[in-house]
């Protein structure tokens, strides 16, 4: 049996589409994200709601993937050693949780603290994004500190985000030019 035949390397169509449509969004976010807090005035009025109506489609497109996941077996992996294969789904499942743990943390910080006028959380400018339920309802000092810790987790998911994109391009990298995989045509239309 020809185990590298195109059919079974490749990952469909949609799975493609979801991969790169979020990784660009992933990307755009935390650059943003990273640059947002030294921004002022009506410039940081434009940003931030771009970057939480960017996160909610996110999460929106997370979910979709997440459904295609459990419904689809993804092509096996390449033959390699043992731990390379338990690191891939380690790397695979945290880079999943960090897709809903990013956009989940951001929505609690604007859910727990509104900001109001220009960087009020508008989903790019169509309708105000619901807050989550109890955070609004805490008394105030209870809220400022959960607003707190979703903005500490926020922070941390972000740069563990990072870091995890660092391996991955690097992990497909190696597969592709080292090992000599195949690996870019699987993730590709
Ligand atoms: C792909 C999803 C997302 C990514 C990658 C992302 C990334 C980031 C990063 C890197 C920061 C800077 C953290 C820091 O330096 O302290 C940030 C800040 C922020 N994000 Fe997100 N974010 C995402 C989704 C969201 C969503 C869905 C919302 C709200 C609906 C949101 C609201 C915020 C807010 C309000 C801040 C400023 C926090 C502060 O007060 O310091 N984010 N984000």
């Amino acid at each position: 049996m020809d185990i590298h035949h195109p059919a079974d390397v490749r990952y469909t169509r949609i799975a493609v589409i979801l991969h790169w449509l979020i990784a660009a969004l992933i990307i755009f976010n935390l650059s943003l994200g990273l640059i947002m807090e030294g921004l002022h005035g009506p410039v940081r009025g434009f940003w931030i709601p771009l970057h939480m109506s960017i996160g909610m489609t996110v999460l929106i497109l997370t979910l979709a993937r997440i459904c295609w996941r459990l419904t689809h077996r993804p092509p096996a992996l390449f033959d390699g050693p043992q731990w390379e294969h338990l690191a891939a789904h380690l790397a695979h499942f945290t880079i999943y949780a960090l897709m809903l743990g990013l956009p989940v943390t951001g929505w609690a910080i604007i859910s727990a603290h509104p900001p109001g006028g220009p960087g009020a959380p508008h989903y790019f400018g169509l309708f105000k994004i619901p807050a989550l339920p109890v955070l609004p309802f805490l008394n105030s000092a209870v809220q400022k500190q959960a607003h707190d810790t979703a903005v500490s987790a926020h922070t941390v998911a972000g740069y563990l985000m990072i870091g995890l994109l660092v391996l991955h391009v690097l992990a497909a990298l190696k597969h592709q030019f080292i090992d000599r995989h195949p690996q870019f045509r699987r993730m590709s239309l």
